[in-house]
């Protein structure tokens, strides 16, 4: 399983360094070999040292080594800290943010070029979902174009926007049903996200084409995350 935790505009410099060290604490203690990502906000970002199954990432980045682009940070701010991974297409940076498809590929590019790993996101909203199977692919779809789907660096997160931070995920029939029509296609791992917690991780694990979770809100508490991977790892 690959467990990430999204920090989005959540904690602090101070704690999240507490954070990252308590997490590397708990799986040398329990010897977890699961791959685990953390994508703090980027007033958070240092150097950590990790073993090779836990990486930081960058939950958003601007297309270009440096330059004048307030508010963004670019691929010198990234290298400072070493960091070669990164989130990309979150749907509360293509739905608040309003970023279009098109600088969504020029991030993909750009990152993947330099050889990063990329989680890429996608998911629809509520009404496409209402219309049935059909259109919620159809509307998934059309988030992959212009994305190299063989990358093999990728790693795809389906996050339906109505699952997010709502407290209730989708029912496990729905992400059946979405993550396998995606591996018709996709051969890259598969993540789910929208509420998942430690008391759904065991369902959701079981789904047979889910490679892994991609959390908000249940993870930004060390001792939750924790127990999120406690009871993902042993289902
Ligand atoms: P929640 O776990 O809070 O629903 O958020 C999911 C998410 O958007 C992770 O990127």
């Amino acid at each position: 399983m690959i467990f990430a935790t999204n920090f989005k505009t959540n904690n602090t410099r101070a704690y999240t360094k507490e954070y990252i060290q308590t997490l590397k604490e708990f799986v040398l203690k329990n010897d977890i070999k699961d791959d685990i990502f953390v994508f703090p906000t980027f007033t958070s970002l240092d150097m950590f040292e990790l073993p090779s199954n836990i990486r930081v990432g960058v939950q958003n980045a601007y297309p270009v080594q440096n330059g004048s682009y307030t508010g963004e940070i670019g691929l010198e701010q990234i290298d400072e800290f070493g960091l070669k991974t990164i989130l990309i297409g979150h749907s509360e940076r293509r739905v608040i943010l309003k970023e279009s498809q098109e600088l969504i590929v020029e991030k993909f590019n750009y990152f993947k070029e330099r050889g990063f790993e990329i989680i890429y996101c996608i998911g629809e909203p509520k009404e496409i979902r209402d219309e049935g199977v059909d259109s919620a692919m159809e509307y998934l779809w059309s988030e992959f174009d212009g994305i190299d789907i063989e990358y093999e660096k990728l790693i795809v997160a389906y996050e339906p926007i109505w699952a997010i931070g709502t407290g209730v995920s989708a029912k496990k029939e729905d992400i059946d049903e979405i993550l396998s029509n995606l591996r018709a296609k996709i051969k890259v791992p598969l993540l789910y996200g929208g509420s998942v917690k430690s008391s759904n991780i065991q369902e959701i694990e079981s789904i047979k084409d889910c490679d892994g979770v991609l959390v908000g809100s249940a993870s930004w508490k060390i001792e939750s995350f924790c127990e999120i991977i406690k009871n993902g790892i042993k289902g």
